[in-house]
Order: structure tokens, then C-alpha cells, then sequence
């Protein structure tokens, strides 16, 4: 996908807010380095390095055991969310997606860590294969209420996911 985003990475800049620690993450190297710029413009004067106002980025394909593995060496106490904001684009890529998905949030297990997708609707297709993927990988979704909007052309909708 063309790297196009001047923006990319304020998704979770902006959860920041609400987060102790932010991990950014792409597999294209042209994003990443645009979410690190951002990271960067973001972070206080008085903060040394950019990571230490709890945001980093990290390079990650999804399906990619060893990215995977590197993330959560580095962040052993796993994730309480993971959030996806407009990410499906490829069918080809939607199972490695939920894949890495149920590999962060399993970590933590126990305490009901939540994969939050803010889903654009471009296909019908993919519609449906997110639905049945999340099935496949014993995942529960529901539809946050009253998060359907438009977004551009497209219909956009938040799903709240689980382990089961
Ligand atoms: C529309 S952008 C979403 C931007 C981002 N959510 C944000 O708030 O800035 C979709 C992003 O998904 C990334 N992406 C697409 N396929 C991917 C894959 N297989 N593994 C990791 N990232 C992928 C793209 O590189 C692109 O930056």
C-alpha cells in the first residue's frame, strides 16, 4: 500500500492520552518512519527521547512469528487493547491479521484484553470474511451501539473483539 499518510500514527498518538504506553506499529518502513517523525513532533521538549512519553513504533507484518515475538519480548506484560483503525484493506491478509491479533492479546488472557477495530466497509466480501475470521480464530466480536457513521464513501462501524 502506498504510503500516502502524513497522518499515520495519530491514532495512537491521540490514545496516548488515555494510555500509559502506546506500541505504533507497521510493516512499511516509509510509514514507520512517518510514525516515528510524528512520535518525535509529539514528544515534550523536556522529554529525552521521543520513547520515553510511553510511544514507540515497531516494525510488524502481520503473521510475521518473529516481529511478533520480538514485540512481546519487549513488552512482556502484553496489551490490554489492541486497535486497528481502518486496517482491511487485502483478503488476502485478513487471517494473518486476527492471527497476530489472538498472539498479543492472548498474554494477558485472564484479564480480557480487547482487539477494538474501527472497520471501514470497502467490500462486501471483506465484510463477511472478517466476521468468519474472527470465528475461526474463536474470537467474540460485537458492534459497539451507535458507532455506525459514514466515513468518506464508505460505511465505517467499531467492533469490540475477545478471546472466548
Ligand atoms: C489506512 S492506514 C491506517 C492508518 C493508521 N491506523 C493510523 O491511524 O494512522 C492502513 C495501514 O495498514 C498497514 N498495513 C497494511 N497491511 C499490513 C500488514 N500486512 N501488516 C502490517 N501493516 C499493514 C499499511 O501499511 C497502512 O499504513
Amino acid at each position: 500500500m502506498a504510503p500516502c499518510h502524513k497522518v499515520s500514527g495519530i491514532t495512537g498518538i491521540l490514545c496516548r492520552r488515555f494510555c500509559n504506553k502506546v506500541v505504533l506499529t507497521d510493516h512499511n518502513e516509509e510509514v514507520l518512519k512517518i510514525i516515528k517523525k510524528n512520535i518525535e513532533l509529539h514528544s515534550c521538549p523536556e522529554n529525552i527521547s521521543p520513547t520515553s512519553n510511553g510511544l514507540v513504533a515497531e516494525k510488524l507484518e502481520w503473521g510475521n512469528t518473529d516481529q511478533i515475538h520480538e514485540i512481546l519480548q519487549k513488552h512482556p506484560g502484553g496489551f490490554d487493547f489492541v486497535l486497528g483503525a481502518d486496517i482491511c484493506f487485502q483478503q488476502s491478509n485478513i487471517p494473518l491479521l486476527f492471527d497476530t491479533v489472538r498472539q498479543l492479546l492472548q498474554v494477558n488472557k485472564g484479564r480480557k484484553c480487547k482487539f477494538i477495530l474501527a472497520y471501514v466497509s470497502r467490500a462486501k466480501m471483506m465484510d463477511s470474511m472478517i466476521i468468519s475470521e474472527a470465528f475461526k480464530f474463536q474470537m467474540q466480536m460485537k458492534e459497539v451501539p451507535k458507532t455506525k457513521c459514514i466515513v468518506g464513501n464508505h460505511e465505517g462501524v467499531i467492533y469490540e473483539i475477545t478471546l472466548k
